[in-house]
C-alpha cells in the first residue's frame, strides 16, 4: 500500500492502547485496561495506572503488530499521546514511543489526545467533513471543539469548569450504590425511570459560553438522596438516574447544537466513553435533525481511549507534512489543542 503505516500509542489515563493504521484503514487496535484495579477506589489512581502501563506496554505493542500482520520494521511513523492526561501515565507511552522511534529510526509525532478522539471517527465513517464540531465526553474530559482541520486547525470552544461528564456519572452512581464505572448502570437504571420526576439543575445553561459545569448537579443529586433518606423514604433509583441523565444530556446537546449553528457547521462528532449514553445519543439525534446537522458517533470501542485514535491522528499529521517531534518531546498534562 502507498499510504504510510502508522503505529499509535496511547497511555494518558487507564488504557494502554496500541494500534496500526494506514490512512483511514484500521489494521489492529489492542487495549489493555487497568480499570478493574481502580474500581475499588471509585476512580483512576494515577500511580496504579502508571505501573499498569509499564507492565502492559511491550506486550500490547507485540500483540497489535501480530494482529495487524506487520513487522515493527515496516512502521513508517510513530504517533503518541503527548497530553493532556496523567503525568506518570503519559510518560510511559511517550518513553516507549521514543524508544521505538530511536530503535527503528522512524519519525516520532506527539499528538493531542482530545483531537485523537475526533480523528478516530475516520476509521469508522471515512474522511471527516470540514469543518466539524466535536463533543468529547469521557471520565476525564468534557470539551467542545471546532475542527477545521485535524492536523492544523482545532479550536477549543468550551470545556467543563469542574467535573467531567463521565466523572459526574461515576460520582452519582456511587451516591446511588451503583457500581463503577457508573455510566452503564445509570443508563440502564434510567430506562425504568421518569426523567421529569425531579428537576435537577443545568450548570452554565444559557450563560452564552460553551463551558460546562457538573459539580452543582452532582451536589443537587447528593442533597436530594440525603433528604429522601432522612425522611425515611426509599430512594427511587430509576427516577433519580433518569432525571440526572436528562440534565446532563440536555445541556451537552443544547450547547453542541448552538456551536454548530453559530459556526455554520453541519456535522457533529460525539466521542468519549459517555458517547455510549443512550439518552445523549437520542437527544443529539433529535436536536441535530431539527437543526440540519448530521451526527457521527464512532462505535463504543473506538469512543473510549485506545491506540487507534492516536494512530488515526498520526496519519493526518503525517499526511499534512508537519515536522516530527524532537526525541526530547515533553509530555504536557494540560496540552492545549
Ligand atoms: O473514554 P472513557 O472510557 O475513559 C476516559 O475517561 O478517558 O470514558 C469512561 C467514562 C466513565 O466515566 C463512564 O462512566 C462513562 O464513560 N460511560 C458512560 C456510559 N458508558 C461509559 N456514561 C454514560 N452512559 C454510558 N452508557
Ligand atoms: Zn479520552
Amino acid at each position: 500500500s502507498a499510504l504510510p503505516l502508522i503505529m499509535g500509542i496511547e497511555s494518558s489515563c487507564d488504557e494502554t492502547g496500541v494500534a496500526f493504521v494506514r490512512g483511514c484503514e484500521l489494521l489492529a487496535d489492542e487495549v489493555a485496561s487497568s480499570v478493574d484495579e481502580h474500581a475499588r477506589f471509585g476512580g483512576v489512581v494515577p500511580e496504579v495506572a502508571s505501573r499498569a502501563h509499564l507492565e502492559a506496554m511491550t506486550p500490547t505493542v507485540r500483540r497489535a503488530a501480530e494482529r495487524a500482520g506487520v513487522r515493527l520494521s515496516d512502521v513508517d511513523a510513530i504517533a503518541v499521546t503527548a497530553g493532556p492526561g496523567l503525568a506518570g501515565a503519559l510518560l510511559v507511552g511517550v518513553s516507549a514511543a521514543k524508544a521505538y522511534a530511536l530503535a527503528l529510526d522512524k519519525p516520532l509525532y506527539g499528538v493531542n489526545h482530545l483531537v485523537g478522539h475526533v480523528a478516530v471517527d475516520q476509521l469508522e465513517h471515512g474522511p471527516l467533513p470540514k469543518p466539524v464540531v466535536a463533543l468529547l465526553v469521557s471520565g476525564g474530559h468534557t470539551s467542545l471543539l471546532l475542527v477545521r482541520d485535524l492536523a492544523t486547525d482545532v479550536r477549543l470552544l468550551g470545556e467543563t469548569v469542574d467535573d467531567a461528564a463521565g466523572e459526574a456519572y461515576d460520582k452519582v452512581a456511587r451516591l446511588l450504590s451503583l457500581p463503577y464505572p457508573g455510566g452503564p448502570p445509570i443508563d440502564r437504571a434510567a430506562r425504568d425511570g421518569d426523567p421529569r420526576a425531579i428537576r435537577f439543575p443545568r450548570g452554565k445553561w444559557g450563560d452564552g459560553s460553551y463551558d460546562f459545569s457538573f459539580s452543582g448537579l452532582k451536589t443537587a443529586v447528593a442533597r436530594w438522596v440525603e433528604d429522601a433518606e432522612h425522611a425515611g423514604r426509599a430512594v427511587p433509583v430509576p427516577d433519580v438516574a433518569a432525571a440526572f441523565q436528562e440534565a446532563v444530556a440536555d445541556v451537552l446537546t443544547r450547547k453542541a447544537v448552538d456551536a454548530c449553528r453559530e459556526h455554520g457547521v453541519r456535522h457533529l462528532v460525539i466521542s468519549g466513553g459517555v458517547a455510549a449514553n443512550s439518552r445523549l445519543r437520542r437527544l443529539a439525534e433529535q436536536r441535530c435533525a431539527a437543526a440540519g446537522v448530521e451526527v457521527r458517533v464512532p462505535r463504543p470501542r473506538l469512543c473510549t481511549d485506545n491506540g487507534a485514535m492516536i494512530a488515526a491522528l498520526g496519519a493526518e499529521v503525517v499526511a499534512a507534512g508537519l515536522p516530527p517531534s524532537p526525541l526530547d518531546l515533553a509530555t504536557d498534562t494540560s496540552l492545549p489543542v
